[in-house]
Parts: C-alpha cells; sequence; structure tokens
C-alpha cells in the first residue's frame, strides 16, 4: 500500500473464509496482539464499519423478505465496501496504521460468483468502481468444511440470509471459490486451517503479518504460542517508517 505522493503507508490485512470459520474472533484477538508488538490497528468488517454500511448490513443479511436477486447483492455488498474505504479503511492506511478487515471483496467473487453463479469478471469491474485500486496486502483465507462452520454457525447465534436460504452446496461452492482465489494469487494469500485451536491460528496469521512487514527481523520459531517462524521489531533496526507505534 502506498501513498499518493509514493510513500508507504500502512498494511491492509483481510480475513477471509467460509461460514462459521472464526474470523470475528481472530479480528479482535489480532488487534489485541499487534498492539504488543507495538503496531496499532484499526478493524473493521463487512457488510458495515460505517453508518451507512451498518444500515446496508440489515438489508443484505436481516431482511429475507425484500428477496435480493444476487446482482442487487453485489452491489449493496460494494455500495457499503466504497463507503467502508473512503471513510474508514484508506484514512486508517494514511496514518499508518495496520487495518484488520473482517471480509472484503473477495466475499463478493466467493458468494455472489462461484456460489450464486454471477459473472466474476463483472464481479471483479463492479469492486474496482466502489474502491479503486485499494487491494489488500495479505489476505488470510481461514478454512474449514462446510458442515464444521455450518454447526459452529448455528451454536453461536447470528444467523444470517446467507446462512438460513442457502443450501450445503452452495456453501461447498463458496469453500472451493475461495481455494481457487487463494491459489490464483499465492503472494496475496495465506491459507490457514480453521479446524486448529484459536492460539494456532492466531499464531499462523501473526507469522504472516510480521513477516511482510518492512525493517523486521526473522526470529526462530518457539518465542510465540505457535511453531510458525515470525518477526518482531528489532531494538537495533529501525522500526518502519510506514507503520504507526503506539504510545
Ligand atoms: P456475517 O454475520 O458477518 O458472517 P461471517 O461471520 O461469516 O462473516 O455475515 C456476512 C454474510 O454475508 C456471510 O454469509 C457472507 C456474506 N457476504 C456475501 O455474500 N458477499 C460479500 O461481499 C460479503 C462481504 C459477505
Amino acid at each position: 500500500m502506498h501513498l499518493n505522493d509514493g510513500r508507504p503507508a500502512g498494511f491492509f490485512l483481510t480475513l477471509e473464509g467460509p461460514e462459521g470459520s472464526g474470523k470475528s474472533t481472530q479480528a479482535r484477538r489480532l488487534a489485541t496482539r499487534l498492539a504488543d508488538f507495538g503496531l496499532r490497528s484499526t478493524v473493521t468488517r463487512e457488510p458495515g464499519g460505517t453508518a451507512l454500511g451498518e444500515e446496508v448490513r440489515k438489508i443484505l443479511l436481516h431482511a429475507p423478505e425484500l428477496q435480493p436477486v444476487p446482482a442487487a447483492d453485489a452491489l449493496l455488498f460494494n455500495a457499503a465496501r466504497a463507503q467502508l474505504a473512503a471513510e474508514v479503511i484508506e484514512p486508517a492506511l494514511a496514518r499508518g496504521e495496520v487495518v484488520i478487515c473482517d471480509r472484503f471483496a473477495d466475499s463478493t467473487l466467493a458468494y455472489q460468483g462461484y456460489g450464486a453463479g454471477r459473472s466474476i469478471e463483472s464481479l471483479r469491474s463492479i469492486a474496482s468502481f466502489a474502491v479503486g485500486d485499494l487491494r489488500p496486502d495479505l489476505t488470510v483465507l481461514i478454512d474449514l468444511p462446510v458442515e464444521d462452520g455450518l454447526r459452529r454457525k448455528v451454536d453461536d447465534g447470528e444467523i444470517t440470509r446467507f446462512e438460513s436460504h442457502a443450501d450445503v452446496d452452495f456453501h461447498r461452492r463458496v469453500r472451493a471459490g475461495f481455494l481457487e482465489l487463494a491459489a490464483a494469487e499465492p503472494d496475496r494469500f495465506v491459507v490457514v486451517d480453521g479446524s486448529q485451536q484459536l492460539e494456532r491460528i492466531e499464531a499462523e496469521i501473526i507469522a504472516a503479518i510480521l513477516n511482510r512487514l518492512p525493517g523486521m527481523v526473522r526470529v526462530p520459531a518457539g518465542t510465540t504460542s505457535g511453531s510458525a517462524e515470525v518477526s518482531v521489531p528489532s531494538e537495533s533496526e529501525p522500526k518502519p517508517e510506514s507503520l504507526r507505534m503506539k504510545g
């Protein structure tokens, strides 16, 4: 991510995955863990994250009687996305923060594209109209078998139109779509096994983030709760100008 004048800005992380993959829990935990590394973050979600977006969220997720067709879904998700990008994501990146976004444009490709059969190419154009060239620096796909995720959602409570009105085959297509997107962009995506323990998933995400941040040194496994290799800010190295430090 770069500012208009070419200076590097913050770091844009998106969390993606099928239903019940635990993204929201991870987003909250990550903010706390990043603060331990001296990194300031903004946590947000789609659809939502702005006053307009939260209104659109109610229409999209909790008003099945409106019967939006997949094309209307795609446009509404992108309307909320445009607002979120302009109001929250871009300003936070410009302040040098890590932005943690619970779902972003890949969800539209997976759900309205692979799941509901709309053209991937058209969906990419709509997203590009909505957010221009804003792209995640890193997308973590928390992958999970469809049945396991849907079971978790039923246990958890908030059942949306996409869970109650779509069949298991729809969610299988969504999951396969996410995996296809990840395979097509291996530099941007990291796929994490969502059936692992929370702490292990968190360690893998932190490692993926820190390995991509500039001005960090790599340290061996065993310094965090997971065994993945992670990086921590070096005392001797200058901290990255692009990332605002806490305190
Ligand atoms: P939410 O309760 O936030 O679910 P989750 O915790 O799984 O993220 O509901 C978001 C729902 O909206 C989820 O079923 C995925 C769907 N969705 C789309 O269909 N297209 C999109 O572009 C986005 C962002 C979400």
